[in-house]
């Protein structure tokens, strides 16, 4: 006979399966045929084609949806499109209510929800009742205090217009709350495709819509695959896309979009590294590990996919963690203690198995625990691979599956180095019980969200997003908001260089001929341009002013690998370092400043009081942004776990900036000094037309201990260097004030890397306007969220 306690160890978990009734009624009750969900209602439009959506873990078919159509999405952006004036004007408060109330009803149906949400995808019951769902009403509160506060914290703020919203099948509902809360939050109406793997709760959220009485049009649900997708990215009446899934989908979008003006956010894949040095707590790690890879089955973008040691605990941790991979629960995800529920598709299983056996193929060692998958439905065992090398295949390459790599380091440089070792950067986490090792690993890793002894933490409050190929926008938080409104530009007060030429009114000095050729400022050193070739400058009059540099494709080249060299000194040195820099350059700028007004009256002929005037306006704005590069500050964001939540804005890398020709010395100087200012490394072009106010700047620079490569200057044919800046691997992001023709060419190619590209409409806009500054800075930064412990963690400690 054993004792209690044996038989309590020993003891089976009984099957506790959730009841699927009221999710088959909803699915009853349609006649498991779904229409598109427009204007407020469910239409069949005739001659529609169906396909079928299946639960992945039986193969069973649940119900057909609509193969959406070009007529579709037009249907679905004229009914958000009419809509739209009507939703903003309710106002914030009305706005409110309809978010609160979407809130509340999803709490009221949150079992029906977490249920269909489990038999479409696949997912454990107990993901969908306890994460998925509690977490979409939240994302809904946090939102509706957002659309209330919209008119007081943004004041300046516009709806964007109409979005198209494409979302993938890992996080159904999730991922529609957050494409849809921050949408209509801030008056926005939406055209919204689920995958077409998972389109019911996005249908049951119609039918939500419908129940609590949302104005018709705010919100259309239309299904279909791929080329549904394709047709909302296509509409010319849609004004802002909004993209969570592959980063080769990402990329499509990117060309699709280019030149067209409409707002882009891409929400892609990542590698995410999970650091675990060797003083971390590792049973917590264990844990942790779970959380970080088979949550979902691994079918998470920011998962934790890739498993960095430190070699000195690697065995025992690996033991533990093989140990934990035992008791891992796989089968029925409608139990409630399932583990490991179903891969969505057998497509995706496919997938996974395929990338597992490369993974063998390479030479890294494979191990599953004993325990068996169901042999219906798609399932795939939670595997862990050690003797991996960071270039395979199976380190590199987004498996979106449950399978850990592991890998291991000695010192935090290899650390870091292995963890930026991908082209994604969307999230990490670090475990060591070292508060100051997690600190310093948090700003270098390449992320947008670092967990510290944690992982997997979402919240509404806090922004979620990517650096690198992961994609651009964040999600969440007051960060997340900017990706759905507008800030109108404040259009410049002052004249336009083109005045009546100076000699025609007689004011003001002769032009003083130059008599050398500008030069490339690359490195911190005055270098001639790799053609040998120069250009005249000549003044709207047709005098020949002097003549620039014919920077090329290499000269380009040079000029990205001094500022690549300089940014992480540049990135690193204090806001108050750089202003420093920044108010000694207006002040040598200040002594010179007759000779900057007569450059740029010899080039734009303008008066020389308004020479004089620009001169004075750029000093005043060098002043600006020195005040600034200590001013642009993060937040704590209230997340409601045992955590602070920090956003800190971090520099994006190397910046190009192709300058405006409006305003050669104060438009030149406004482009490229808030990216200064914030820590990124610039590659100027200088206006073709009038590159000298640029070309003269070197000397001051020189002069106020700018570090070399910091800034760098190019002259040249505008296009040839747009396309070889869009197109450069190593530029993390492009500010445009160059000709409007060349944006299309700029977007397009920037997708190879999946550069930041921000092209303002005006390219009169106030540079010296603070709304204008403002914007320029969030445009200059990017959020990094840094999820640290904060409190509770020792019960009684008040
Ligand atoms: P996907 O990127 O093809 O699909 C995501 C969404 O985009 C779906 O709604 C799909 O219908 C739509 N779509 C597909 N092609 C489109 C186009 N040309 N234009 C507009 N919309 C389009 O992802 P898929 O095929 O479902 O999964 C493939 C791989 O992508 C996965 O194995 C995983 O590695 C990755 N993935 C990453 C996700 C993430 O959250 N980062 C989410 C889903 C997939």
């Amino acid at each position: 006979m054993s004792s209690v306690a044996e038989k309590f160890e020993s003891m089976e978990y009984g099957p506790a399966p959730e009841a699927s009734g009221p999710a088959n009624a909803f699915l009853d009750k349609h006649g498991r045929k779904f229409g598109q969900f427009i204007d407020g209602e469910f239409r069949h439009a005739r001659g529609a084609t169906y396909f079928e959506t299946f639960n992945p873990a039986t193969g069973e078919v649940l119900a057909s949806v609509c193969q959406g159509t070009d007529a579709d999405v037009d249907a679905a952006v004229k009914a958000a499109r009419v809509a739209q004036s009507g939703w903003w004007k309710i106002g914030p408060h009305e706005r409110a209510k309809y978010l609160y109330a979407i809130a509340r009803q999803m709490q009221k149906q949150a079992r029906l929800f977490a249920t269909l949400e489990t038999l479409d995808n696949g997912k454990s019951i107990r993901e969908t009742r306890d994460i998925d769902i509690p977490l979409v009403a939240r994302h809904f509160y946090h939102h509706a205090g957002w659309a209330q506060l919209m008119a007081t914290e943004m004041p300046d703020a516009k709806p964007v217009g109409v979005a198209g919203q494409i979302i993938p099948w890992n996080f159904p509902l999730l991922m529609l709350a957050w494409k849809i809360a921050p949408a209509i939050a801030m008056g926005n109406t939406v055209v919204l495709k689920p995958a077409e793997f998972t389109p019911l709760t996005a249908l049951l959220f119609g039918e939500l819509c419908q129940e609590i009485g949302l104005p018709h049009g705010v919100v259309n649900i239309i299904t279909g695959d791929g080329s549904t997708g394709e047709a909302i990215v296509k509409h010319p009446d849609i004004d802002k896309i909004a993209f969570t899934g592959s980063t080769e989908v990402g990329r499509i979008i990117r060309r699709a979009t280019a030149g067209t003006g409409k707002k882009l956010s891409l929400e892609l894949g990542g590698k995410s590294p999970f650091i675990v040095f060797e003083d971390a707590d590792l049973d917590s790690v264990v844990e942790g590990v779970v959380d970080a890879i088979w949550f979902n089955q691994g079918q998470v973008c920011c998962a934790g996919s890739r498993l960095l040691v430190q070699e000195s605990i690697e065995a025992r941790l690996l033991d533990k963690i093989r140990a934990r991979m035992e008791k891992l629960r796989i089968g029925d995800p409608m139990d409630k203690t399932t583990d490991i529920g179903a891969i969505i598709d057998p497509v995706q299983l496919k997938r996974i198995e395929k990338l597992v056996a490369v993974g063998v193929a390479e030479g890294s060692k494979l191990w599953q625990p004993t325990g068996s998958c169901p042999k219906t439905g798609s399932f795939y065992p939670p595997t862990l691979f050690t003797d991996v090398q960071p270039a395979s295949t199976i380190a590199q390459v987004e498996i979106f599956g449950p399978v850990l790599v592991s890998m291991t380091f000695r010192t935090p440089i290899e650390a870091v180095e292995l963890a930026n070792n991908t082209p994604y950067g969307l999230a990490a986490s670090v475990w060591t019980e070292n508060i100051n090792l997690a600190l310093d690993i948090a700003p270098a890793v390449k992320a947008g969200t670092i967990w510290v002894n944690c992982t997997n933490q979402f919240d509404a409050a806090s922004g979620f997003g990517g650096y690198k190929e992961s994609g651009f926008g964040r999600e969440g938080g007051r960060e997340g908001l900017w990706d759905y409104v507008k800030i109108p530009h404040v259009a410049a007060r002052t004249k336009h260089p083109n005045q009546p030429p100076i000699s025609s009114n007689g004011t003001g000095t002769s032009p003083a001929p130059i008599d050398r050729t500008a030069k490339l400022y690359i490195g911190g050193k005055q270098v001639r341009p790799d053609s040998g070739y120069s250009y005249n400058v000549v003044s709207p009059s047709g005098v020949v002013v002097g003549e620039a540099p014919d920077g090329n494709r290499k000269d380009a080249r040079n000029a990205v690998e001094a500022a690549r060299a300089a940014h992480k000194g540049w990135s690193r040195s204090s806001g108050h370092g750089r202003a420093q820099i920044l108010y000694f350059l207006a002040e040598n700028l200040g002594y010179r400043a007759d000779e900057f007004a007569t450059r740029l009256h010899q080039q734009t002929e303008r008066s020389m009081a308004g020479c004089r005037d620009e001169v004075q306006v750029s000093i005043e704005q060098i002043f600006t942004f020195a005040a600034l590069a200590d001013k642009n500050e993060g937040a704590v964001h209230h997340t409601p776990m045992r955590a602070v939540t920090i956003a800190m804005p971090e520099s994006i890398g190397v910046a190009s900036v192709i300058a405006p020709t409006e305003y050669p010395l104060l438009g030149f100087l406004s482009a490229t000094l808030p990216l200064i200012a914030m820590g990124n490394t610039v590659v100027a072009v200088a206006s073709e037309k009038y590159p000298f106010s640029a070309t003269d700047l070197y000397q001051v620079f020189e002069t106020s201990d700018v570090p070399s490569g910091v800034f760098n200057i190019l002259c040249g044919p505008e296009k040839a260097l747009v396309e070889t800046i869009a197109g450069h691997e190593d530029v993390d992001v492009v500010w445009h004030f160059g000709a409007a023709e060349n944006v299309e060419l700029l977007e397009r190619l920037s997708a190879s890397n999946m550069k930041r590209t921000w092209c303002p409409e005006v390219s009169r806009m106030d540079f010296t306007d603070a709304t204008n500054a403002r914007e320029m800075l969030r445009e200059a930064t990017q959020i990094k969220n840094i999820w640290v412990p904060y409190g509770d963690g020792i019960p009684g400690l008040s």
